[in-house]
């Protein structure tokens, strides 16, 4: 099983010229206090987006077809090849789907495969060139609002918002 931890705007707005659109401190404290020690999966574009690689202290997997080995990285051709990869050595870990957009889409179809997901929402249109759509979430059971320090992020001073939904 997956958790899945993403940031949106109001239109389903991930990404932009393969970059985070924003630039949020809470949430990417956010991020590595959820992911610290765990299993990291993302697709082959948000490991070149990263401004660090691997992310430290995290299992990181990249899904690729086109690139074989990486330093810091297990590399996976698939969902599937990822599950054999990390099973054996990580199972008492959580597995976190990050990204992107291609890898949430994915996922984001496949209800039983996901048990949590980690949702910030930043209400304000970032113009993004990538999309998700997150209709899978009225499936969910439950959903609580973790206490997150809101602070006005000085750089992004719009209305952001956590939410944790588990089923
Ligand atoms: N807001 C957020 O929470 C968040 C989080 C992460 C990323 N992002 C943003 O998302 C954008 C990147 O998203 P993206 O859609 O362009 O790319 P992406 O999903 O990060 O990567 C796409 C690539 O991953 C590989 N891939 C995807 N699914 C695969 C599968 N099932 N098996 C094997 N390989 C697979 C393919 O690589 P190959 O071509 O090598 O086969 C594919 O071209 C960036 O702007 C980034 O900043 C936002």
């Amino acid at each position: 099983m997956f958790s899945v931890i993403l940031a949106v705007d109001n239109k389903g707005g991930i990404g932009k010229n393969n970059e985070l659109p924003w630039y949020n401190k809470e949430d990417l404290r956010h991020f590595k206090k959820k992911t610290i020690g765990q299993v990291i999966i993302m697709g082959r574009r948000t490991w070149e987006s990263l401004p660090v690689r691997p992310l430290p202290n995290r299992v990181n997997v990249v899904l690729s077809t086109t690139t074989k080995e990486l330093d810091g990285a297990l590399v996976c051709t698939s969902l599937a090849n990822c599950i054999r990869t990390i099973e054996p050595d990580h199972k008492d870990k959580e597995w976190f789907i990050i990204g992107g957009g291609k890898v949430l889409k994915q996922v984001l179809k496949m209800r039983p495969i996901i048990k949590n997901i980690y949702l910030t929402k930043v209400d304000s249109d970032y113009k993004c060139d990538v999309q998700v759509d997150l209709s899978i979430i009225q499936h969910f059971k439950g959903v609580s609002f973790p206490k997150i320090d809101e602070k006005l992020n000085q750089y992004e001073p719009y209305t952001w918002s956590y939410r944790e939904y588990y089923f």
